[in-house]
């Protein structure tokens, strides 16, 4: 578990499926991917979570807002295809009803910093479609910098942020 000011990041549990089914099933929210989930995908996504945490220790978490108890996203780390590469992501999805809080960046620097101290990755990337401004803004935000600009046959072309583990203690300075 992690707590940062406003939000507790946890593991997810099948709990959750109806709360994240609602933002990922969201157009708005999934406009960036091919479509909004169903909830069949809703479902694998909470599987797939639940394998992750289990295989690696880590993967998304439910963010929890402290105030209400409620789930209102997801954000962690997962290993991604990044052109070609498997490398460690950071990820977020937030409720559209929280978007541009400062709710994302913060969740995503709690990540960060677990993930620089519970792991021996000496990079953190974030990775997105060209167009998903909300996105590489939050990886700006938390400290990346773009990396990367590929085709990509999912996204068109993808754009990848990154941060070292050097920059991460140069910031805490
Ligand atoms: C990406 C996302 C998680 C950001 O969540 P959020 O809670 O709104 O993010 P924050 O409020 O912490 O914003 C972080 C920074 O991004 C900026 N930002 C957020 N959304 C933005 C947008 N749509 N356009 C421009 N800038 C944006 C904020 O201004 C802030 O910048 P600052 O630090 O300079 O002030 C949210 O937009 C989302 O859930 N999007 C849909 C799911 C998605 O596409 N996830 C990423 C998949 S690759």
């Amino acid at each position: 578990m992690i707590e940062t000011e406003r939000l507790i990041l946890r593991e997810y549990t099948w709990q959750d499926l109806d709360a994240i089914y609602e933002i990922l099933s969201d157009p708005e929210t999934m406009r960036h991917y091919p479509k909004p989930f169903d909830k069949e995908q809703a479902r694998n996504w909470i599987a797939w979570n639940l394998h992750n945490y289990g295989e690696y220790g880590f993967g998304l978490w439910a963010v929890i807002l402290k105030e209400t108890g409620e789930l209102i996203g997801d954000c962690g780390i997962t290993l991604q295809d990044i052109d070609g590469e498997r490398l460690p992501e950071i990820g977020y999805h937030i409720h559209k009803k929280y978007w541009r809080h400062g709710l994302g960046s913060e969740a995503a620097k709690a990540v960060r910093d677990w993930a620089f101290a519970n792991t021996r990755y000496d990079w953190l990337y974030s990775y997105m479609k060209y167009t998903n401004v909300g996105s590489y803004a939050t990886a700006i935000a938390i400290g990346m910098k773009k990396v990367k600009e590929y085709p990509d046959e999912k996204n068109g072309i993808s754009y990848a942020y990154a941060m070292t583990r050097e920059e991460w203690e140069d910031r805490k300075q």
